[in-house]
């Protein structure tokens, strides 16, 4: 069982913000609830370090082109850490292994490949070539200025894919999510494809492409081979395709069609195994507003996990919205989540349940379950096949969701059985409640491990729970000592 997840590796022209932070924790939870699941995953994100974009960025600089990427990588390595991601690999560009991988990638596509000269608008910012018709005012649709370039150029055939591309759609109909963005995608490539231009002439900062003297890779070549690259080719082509077939490339809308178009062809040239699904996620305004430097609105994901806390943050992206459309960061709706989903309803849940178990001497297991109790254990016990079932769709919300819907029925349960008077009339129907409501809040806690690990780790920590594997969710307690609690969510 392998599965493999990615980000889209990031641009160093500038800083990270919560746009980078949010493709990067999206996968970070598919990536943890597959090991949690018992699979064998490969999780990768990077940098993506040469093009003009990045060129001129360090130019303004005043610095050394790879001196600037060194430092601006590290940024991005920096968030990783501050936003916890369990990425097995974290792949840079420039590196060796990758230059070998491209250029291996660009040898098997030769058979796709011709020599020519390109005239034509480009956009730098978008790192895109942009047909004249698209301009607008004479931007790009982005908004993004153009400049005119003519030069000597590599082409691939991209022209020639667009039927297998139609027919590889039609047949897997899942490859693209969400499926308005899939309709998208198939009306573009039924409008016809043109030849891609993939080298540069002019320009330097960039993989060299082999056999052609003078030329470096078009930037998005060398940006999507990285994907390859982190599972070893080309020296391990067995891993490749193994985990290229359960590999889901997470994206954002923008760059959708390199990933849905671009890359299947040339992997279908290549010969390689296509991933199993891209799926575009969309934009975070802020506060209302695109986020941009001039209005001073772009949110520094470092700075907001140092006010809110990590988790908070990472429930907060992906609850407030369905992954694959676009939200508002606003600080106020992030204080209401906070206030209301983690302290009132997570927080309160843990917090008296454990505490009153304390109270009693420890929890007496009973698992001799009447009408009252067994409700709450099924749906204790069948919560991570419902959530198998979300996540396999990348349904990140619906999972919060579907956890939710268990603390709000935990909740119900203890002021419906009311354990403190039960404590005064009743111990062996207090043991069985309490014993339902501690296989709950395990459960609940394993389904939150992968959006929010610090906070699982605090909960399996207070009841003695490894917190490895759900089939831990399976084993039940055996009279356990439990730690007193202490306020996940505490109230400023
Ligand atoms: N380098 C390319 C990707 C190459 S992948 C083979 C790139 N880099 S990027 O740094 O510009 O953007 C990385 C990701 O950040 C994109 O997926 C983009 O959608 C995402 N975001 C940038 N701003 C965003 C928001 N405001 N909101 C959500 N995601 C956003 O593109």
């Amino acid at each position: 069982m392998k599965f493999c997840v990615t980000t889209p590796i990031y641009y160093v022209n500038g800083d990270p913000h919560i746009g980078h932070a949010y493709a990067s924790i999206a996968a970070d939870i598919l990536a943890r609830f597959k090991r949690l699941d018992g699979w064998e995953v490969h999780f990768c994100t990077g940098t993506d370090e040469h093009g003009i974009k990045v060129a001129r960025s360090a130019e303004a600089a005043g610095m050394d082109v790879n001196k600037f990427c060194d430092v601006t990588s590290q940024k991005f390595r920096d968030l990783g850490k501050a936003i916890k991601l369990s990425n097995d690999d974290f792949i840079r560009t420039t590196e060796e292994r990758h230059i070998a991988s491209s250029r291996e990638l660009w040898r098997r596509l030769a058979k796709d490949v011709y020599k020519d000269s390109y005239s034509g608008w480009y956009s730098a910012r978008d790192e895109e070539y942009v047909p004249e018709e698209d301009l607008v005012d004479g931007k790009a649709p982005s908004g993004a200025p153009v400049e005119w370039m003519e030069e000597e150029s590599y082409f691939f055939r991209l022209s020639a894919y667009q039927d297998r591309l139609l027919e590889f759609y039609e047949k897997n109909p899942d490859f693209i999510a969400p499926a308005s963005r899939r309709n998208e995608v198939v009306s573009f490539v039924k409008s016809g494809l043109r030849d891609l231009s993939i080298s540069r002439s002019k320009f330097d900062w960039g993989i060299p492409s082999p056999d052609a003297p003078g030329h470096v890779m078009y930037v998005w070549i060398d940006a999507l081979a990285n994907y390859v690259t982190s599972l070893g080719f080309p020296e391990n082509i067995e891993r490749v395709s193994e985990m290229m077939a359960n590999c889901i490339h997470v994206v954002g809308k923008e760059i959708l069609r390199f990933h849905a178009v671009y890359w299947p062809a040339f992997l279908m040239s290549a010969g390689l195994t296509l991933p199993k699904r891209i799926f575009a996620h969309g934009w975070w305004t802020s506060e209302g507003q695109k986020m941009s430097k001039s209005i001073g609105n772009v949110v520094d994901p470092q700075e907001i996990v140092e006010k809110y806390g990590l988790d908070p943050i990472r429930y907060f992206l992906f609850r407030e919205i369905r992954f694959g459309e676009d939200g508002d960061f606003s600080e106020n709706a992030l204080r209401r989540r906070i206030s209301y989903d983690l302290a009132n309803d997570l927080g309160n849940l843990v917090q008296r349940v454990l505490t009153f178990v304390q109270k009693i001497g420890g929890l007496r297991v009973n698992y001799d379950f009447g009408a009252d109790e067994r409700p709450l254990f099924d749906d204790s016990r069948n919560l991570v096949e419902k959530l198998r079932v979300l996540m396999d769709k990348q349904d990140l919300n619906g999972a919060l969701g579907e956890i939710w819907r268990l603390i709000s029925f935990s909740n119900r349960f203890v002021d419906h059985m009311k354990p403190w008077e039960l404590a005064k009339t009743n111990e062996s129907k207090l043991d069985l409640v309490l014993t339902a409501l501690c296989e709950s809040i395990r459960a609940i806690a394993f389904g939150i491990a992968p959006f929010m690990p610090d906070t699982a780790g605090k909960i399996f920590d207070f009841m003695n729970v490894e917190g490895k594997s759900f089939r831990e969710i399976n084993v039940n307690f055996t009279n356990p000592t439990f730690k007193p609690p202490f306020p996940l969510f505490p109230k400023e």
